[in-house]
């Protein structure tokens, strides 16, 4: 605390207020006349400033810098941790990866299902009795109805799009997606699937007619509880 009121006395020793106090003159001839009332009216300020903003006299300084403490020491504890934080930049939109559709772009900045990487015997792969997408995977959640930084999962909104990004070594080979679009196909939980492959960094994804429907809901079936949905939402 005393070092912070010590750097307040210190910092209100330069800006002193003249300005505030000595008028403008009105004309040319009142100007050598406001000068020197200027120039007066900056030693008053400055005198009457003296012990309490310049540290003259210790005690007469407690009253005055007792009242500014708050305003003082937000700033000097605050703005190291403020000047250093990366996210306040606003980031640039993102693109899609090559091949892959729109919705997809910044997937991976989404909030995710899981909570640590899923590899490739998963307790779900087990659960269906092979690894259906290979690999390591993250599963990442784009949806209307989630609170910022609250977990998504239960029963997903209309519009919710959600992203298997799969592969080895840091390289994504493999994107399977979940659209849920309100009156698609009822039957199937209103979930369209996709999947999008590539053989490696620097590729295009593609698709094709197998990589969808009936191969994947077959075995999504199994996680109708869940809303079709494997992985349960990370608790947080
Ligand atoms: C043999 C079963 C099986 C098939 C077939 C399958 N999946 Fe999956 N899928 C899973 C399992 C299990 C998970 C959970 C993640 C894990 O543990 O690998 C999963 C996860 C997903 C996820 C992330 C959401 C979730 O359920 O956890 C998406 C999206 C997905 N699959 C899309 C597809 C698409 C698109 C297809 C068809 C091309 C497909 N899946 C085919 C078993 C399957």
């Amino acid at each position: 605390m005393p070092g912070a009121e010590d750097t307040l006395k210190r910092g209100r020793c330069r800006p002193g207020p003249p300005g505030g106090v000595a008028r403008r003159p009105r004309d040319g001839q009142d100007r050598a006349v406001g000068a020197r009332r200027r120039r007066s009216a900056a030693l008053v300020a400055a005198l009457a400033l003296a012990p309490v903003g310049c540290g003259g006299d210790e005690t007469s300084a407690v009253p005055v810098s007792t009242t500014t403490t708050p305003r003082a020491t937000a700033p000097v504890t605050t703005s190291p941790p403020a000047r250093t934080a990366p996210r306040a930049r606003p980031a640039p939109a993102p693109a899609a990866l090559p091949g892959l559709p729109r919705d997809t772009a910044g997937f991976d900045r989404w909030p995710r299902l899981n909570a640590a990487p899923i590899p490739p015997d998963s307790e779900q792969t087990r659960r269906v009795g092979f690894d259906a997408h290979r690999g390591v995977k993250n599963v990442y959640v784009d949806s209307p109805a989630a609170a910022p930084g609250q977990p998504v999962g239960g029963v997903f909104a209309p519009g919710t799009v959600v992203v298997k990004a799969g592969g080895d070594d840091g390289v994504i080979t493999l994107i399977a997606i979940m659209r849920k679009v309100a009156g698609s196909d009822p039957e199937h939980g209103d979930w369209e699937f996709v999947e999008y492959i590539r053989s490696g960094a620097g590729e295009d994804f593609t698709t094709d007619a197998r990589l969808t429907g009936p191969t994947c809901w077959s075995c999504h079936a199994i996680a109708r509880e869940t809303d079709w949905v494997f992985t349960p939402p990370a608790s947080r």
